[in-house]
């Protein structure tokens, strides 16, 4: 049911930055594994008390695992699959709404 394709032969990479750094990770692994690949265990950090969060679910329930890719805060890493370019960066606190809010609407041509 599950494959680990770090383990495929064939694996291809791409290359993403986290929190600046450049990784070269299996295609096909999603934010959340990227990060947990690299031995970041923690995603973002809570608005009220700092507390580290990191991906619990892996399947898009819990929402622990929000980060900022590209720019844009709040996406869930364990529903986003990397791609070759994407600068993903652990989020302090709370994302800025309004600002994801635009820049997704300019994305989406809305
Ligand atoms: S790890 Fe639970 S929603 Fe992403």
């Amino acid at each position: 049911m599950f494959q680990d394709v770090s383990q495929r032969a064939d694996r291809a990479t791409v290359s993403i930055t986290i929190d600046g750094v450049i990784h070269q990770v299996p295609e096909g692994y999603t934010v959340a594994a990227a990060l947990l690949a690299t031995g970041r265990n923690a995603s973002r950090s809570t608005l009220v008390s700092g507390q580290s969060r990191g991906p619990y679910c892996l399947m898009g329930v819990c929402y622990e695992c929000l980060v900022e890719v590209d720019g844009i805060p709040n996406r869930q890493g364990c529903m986003t699959e990397v791609r070759d370019g994407m600068a993903i960066r652990r989020q302090q606190g709370v994302g800025v709404v309004g600002q994801a809010t635009e820049q997704q609407e300019v994305g989406d041509g809305r």
